[in-house]
């Protein structure tokens, strides 16, 4: 039975993946230990994830254990010896970490240190795949021209018709201490790849987004937009007129794709990972399709000061992926993830 080690289970990512690769029949070891509370209180707890998992898949072992742990994290790979690892721990708020820089540093930096030296240590041969994001581009996406619509911005520069590809520049631009924090575990997985020779690649996901995300204001775009919705709470929009564009990808199909990269691994691999053109929405336009949807007016504020570093227009380019990756594309259009998220909130707030 072939094991794999997801930290950060009880998360949105972590925990789709643990339930796909559980499905698949692997042995899966689930590392978390509740920081996302921690970070942004009850909202943020993600238990209600951890028992749902632990009462439907049949192969999960739990470990209630802390990344930044080090001698920890050696002991769990000494013990497991995972075919693969999917790294999906994370302090992932980039507003948080100007309040929290040593956490957001430790956490998302010497965390994912932890996991790769252990990795190398214990099993060089298995499979590391790393959950980076695009704000390892900083805000260098808003140097690009753009165009205002009736809703949304968009790009007017041609060159960026498909979204934004791996060659854009990481450097010389504002971050965020997340961003940077990110940086740096993006650069070490790929160091870990290209120095060690270790199977290793950072998906520099755009929105990832699904049921099972336990949104909040600053974490968790359209669950929290949803989530707002259905409550009939207030929604703030920060600057850009609310026509700010993501692309947003259901984490299903991040677990595809981390399934496809286990069977055609790389040596220190990059790949933009988002829902490309067709799953982009603006957070006006989002506004309309989820009051389209439950029938409910969205109640919002509108406040003129847009977020530190807030991207005004994001799409990933895919290519690359789709290229290396044979077989995988989306799946989930925008329609099924608006509607899963509705009926999710729905349940969880009954
Ligand atoms: N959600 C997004 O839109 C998005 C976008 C780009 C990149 N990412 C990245 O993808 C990854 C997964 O994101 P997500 O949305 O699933 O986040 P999430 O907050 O839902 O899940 C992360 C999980 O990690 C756990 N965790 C945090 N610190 C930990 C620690 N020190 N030890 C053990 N567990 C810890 C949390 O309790 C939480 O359950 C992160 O690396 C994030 O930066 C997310």
């Amino acid at each position: 039975m072939n094991k794999l080690i997801v930290t950060g289970s009880n998360g949105l990512i972590g925990s789709e993946v643990v339930a796909y690769f559980d499905a698949l029949g692997w042995q899966v070891f689930g590392v978390d230990n509740n920081m996302r509370r921690e970070f942004f209180g009850e909202k943020g707890d993600t238990r209600w994830n951890q028992r749902r998992l632990e009462a439907t898949c049949k192969h999960i072992t739990y470990y209630e254990l802390d990344i930044r742990d080090r001698a920890g994290v050696l002991a769990l790979l000494d013990q497991v010896k995972p075919d693969m690892i999917v790294h999906a721990a994370a302090q992932p708020s980039h507003d948080l970490a100007a309040t929290r820089p040593f956490d957001d540093f430790d956490v998302n930096a010497g965390g994912t240190l932890n996991m790769l030296e252990a990795t190398h240590r214990i099993a060089p041969e298995a499979i590391f795949v790393h959950m980076s994001t695009n704000k390892v581009y900083g805000d260098r996406p808003n140097t690009i021209a753009l165009a205002e619509l009736d809703s949304r911005w968009d790009y007017s520069d041609p060159a960026y018709a498909n979204g934004i590809d791996e060659s854009f520049s990481i450097d010389q631009s504002k971050h965020s201490l997340f961003g940077v924090s990110k940086v740096a575990a993006d650069v070490l997985v790929q160091e870990y790849g290209r120095y060690f020779g270790m199977r290793a690649c950072c998906l520099r996901a755009g929105c990832l987004t699904g049921p099972h995300h336990s949104g909040v204001e600053l974490h968790g775009f359209l669950s929290y937009l949803i989530r707002c919705n259905v409550e009939e709470r207030e929604y703030t929009i920060y600057g850009y007129k609310g026509k700010q564009v993501r692309d947003n990808i259901h984490s299903y199909d991040v677990a595809r794709c981390i399934e496809l990269f286990y069977e055609h691994p790389q040596s220190g691999a990059v790949f933009n990972l988002g829902g490309g053109r067709a799953n982009t929405v603006s957070i006006l336009e989002a506004f309309e399709r989820v009051e389209q949807l439950t029938g409910k007016p969205m109640h919002y504020h509108y406040d003129d000061q847009a977020r530190v570093g807030d991207h005004i227009c994001y799409i990933s380019n895919l290519s690359h992926l789709r290229e290396s990756l044979p077989g995988w594309d989306i799946t989930k259009s925008l329609d099924d993830i608006f509607e899963e998220i509705v009926v999710s909130w729905r349940e969880r707030l009954r």
